[in-house]
């Protein structure tokens, strides 16, 4: 889909649908709104009057104007209370017109730009948020669909704007916004495509693609390679898979030489059966998105690349499918990560953490500024924030104040939660350094202790993403299936960095 931005004569504009955006209970606003009811003899006004379209959040209603307007149809969407507002709400309402759009067969719609914005929000702002709703609703992975259905994208998305002098701004909000989407939509479809398909080398091969189409430095270290580097963890991962594993490096410079790179870690588990310590069948398939956190930090670190955003990345993939056969670790095997630290595997289930020891451990030797992981690694996290937030946990609070922040802005949430060595107990073992699990109280935090025990560096952050990688339902611009949480906001944090 194509985003375009107009300005001048809306009578000059035609289109097959025009949306229009009302905040709860208002006035029809002064502009395109007051415009378009007075070249329509008042037809919102009486709609309004009725009751039926009061611009309550997500509430929509269409009208089919007489000849002479220029759009088939006028889709008006609410935004809710203008006291509730914020960015997000703007994201929505382009996803929603979109779904609007679909419905009704439309391969293009034009969105007038909403006014009268309470806050300080500026038109890239705006834009941005438009295209990223416009894009990221459009979204559809087809490549498994024989037959042509109701879901399948649009031509184009128009944004339209009387003033004709916010034409340049406005395109600049959207140039990012469609490098953000893209991304995310990117990290889309490598969860969606299945595992049979997305294997860990195919991963590398995505990654290296578009690695040499934006200049990134790539590298995807061998099984060999692994072995000899001694990264026990993620080769114990790997014994029961017939597919070979990867280790996925990505290098940006955008900064100076001397400056320390930011690491982005993401765990690549193609798909997670659970290994010997298998799990149960009902909703296996969804262990196809395990390789979430490694699509999120690729997409990103790609999208930071086509920004040319003045910042050094390095981002690292450890990935493998996590399998059971005649050569699979067991529970009670031992394994020793890259920094020597031997792991008793008490559980083959809890693989995620193996593999991201080796790379915590392998991001040392970046000397990095900072370091922040980003892992589907426990059901717990489920249990404790549902699907609602993404669990943030470190060892340096600015570093997630920062997280924090961009989070907000992206509305992709994060809740931090607590890292006391009391935890750690529960994963003591008595043969070797540390075990693999510690049961089920507080999971998700034992986990975050397990990886900080191949941490050396002062400043890292683990966002577990085990809720957020798949959508259920499908939201305003989130479809169902793989949702690309965190690559958004890791392009927001390093913008703002
Ligand atoms: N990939 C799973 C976590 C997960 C669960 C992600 C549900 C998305 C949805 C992870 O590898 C796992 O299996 N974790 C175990 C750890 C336990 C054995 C300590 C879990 O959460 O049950
Ligand atoms: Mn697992
Ligand atoms: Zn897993």
């Amino acid at each position: 889909m194509e985003v375009r931005i107009s300005t001048g004569d809306l009578r000059r504009h035609k289109d097959r649908a025009l949306a229009l955006t009302f905040f709860e209970g208002e006035q029809i606003p002064k502009g395109m709104a007051k415009e378009v009811d007075s070249m329509l003899t008042g037809a919102i006004s009486k709609l309004r009057k009725t009751g039926d379209f009061d611009g309550k959040k997500g509430q929509q209603a269409v009208l089919y104007p007489d000849h002479g307007f220029n759009f088939e149809r006028l889709i008006l969407v609410g935004l809710g209370k203008k006291s509730a507002f914020n960015l997000d709400i703007i994201r929505q309402s382009a996803g929603q017109s979109i779904s609007v759009a679909k419905k009704f067969k439309l391969n293009s719609l034009t969105f007038a730009l909403p006014e009268n914005l309470p806050g300080k929000y500026t038109a890239p702002d705006i834009s941005t948020a438009l295209t990223e709703g416009a894009i990221l609703g459009d979204y559809y992975m087809g490549d498994y669909k024989t037959v042509e259905n109701e879901t399948k994208p649009l031509i184009s998305f128009t944004i339209f704007d009387m003033d004709s002098k916010r034409k340049p701004a406005l395109e600049k909000g959207r140039s990012l916004g469609e490098v953000t989407s893209w991304a995310c939509n990117l990290a889309r479809d490598w969860i969606n495509l299945p595992g049979n398909v997305l294997t860990p080398t195919r991963l590398a091969e995505e990654a290296k693609k578009y690695a040499l189409k934006y200049n990134i430095k790539h590298t995807a270290l061998s099984p060999g390679e692994i072995s000899k580097l001694k990264m026990g963890g993620l080769l114990g991962v790997a014994l029961g898979s017939e597919e070979p594993c990867r280790f996925i490096i990505l290098e940006y410079k955008g900064g100076k030489t001397s400056q320390a790179p930011i690491v982005l870690v993401g765990k690549g588990v193609t798909f997670d059966s659970g290994g010997i310590s298998i799990k149960p069948a009902d909703k296996m398939e969804e262990m196809k998105g395990d390789m979430s956190g490694a699509a999120a930090v690729i997409a990103a670190t790609l999208a930071i690349a086509r920004l040319k955003l003045p910042v050094n990345v390095v981002t690292l993939v450890p990935t493998t499918e996590n399998l059971l056969s005649g050569a699979s670790m067991k529970p009670g095997d031992i394994l020793t990560a890259l920094n020597g630290k031997t792991i008793e595997v008490i559980n083959t289930d809890a693989e995620g953490r193996l593999i991201l020891a080796d790379a915590l451990s392998y991001a040392s030797r970046f000397k990095p500024k900072a370091v922040i992981d980003l892992a589907t690694l426990t059901g717990a996290c489920i249990v404790a924030l549902g699907h609602v937030r993404a669990g943030l946990m470190g060892n340096d609070q600015k570093l997630m104040d920062r997280i924090k922040n961009a989070a907000e802005k992206t509305a992709e949430q994060v809740w931090q939660l607590p890292m006391d060595d009391e935890y750690k107990e529960r994963i003591k073992s008595d043969i070797a350094d540390v075990k693999n699990s510690g049961g089920r109280p507080g999971g998700t935090v034992v986990a975050a202790k397990f990886l900080e025990m191949f941490v050396d560096y002062p400043s890292w952050a683990h966002l577990d993403i085990a809720a957020m990688d798949l959508e259920f339902n499908g939201k305003p611009y989130i479809p169902k299936g793989g949702t690309g949480f965190g690559t958004r906001l890791l392009i927001q944090l390093l913008r703002d960095w």
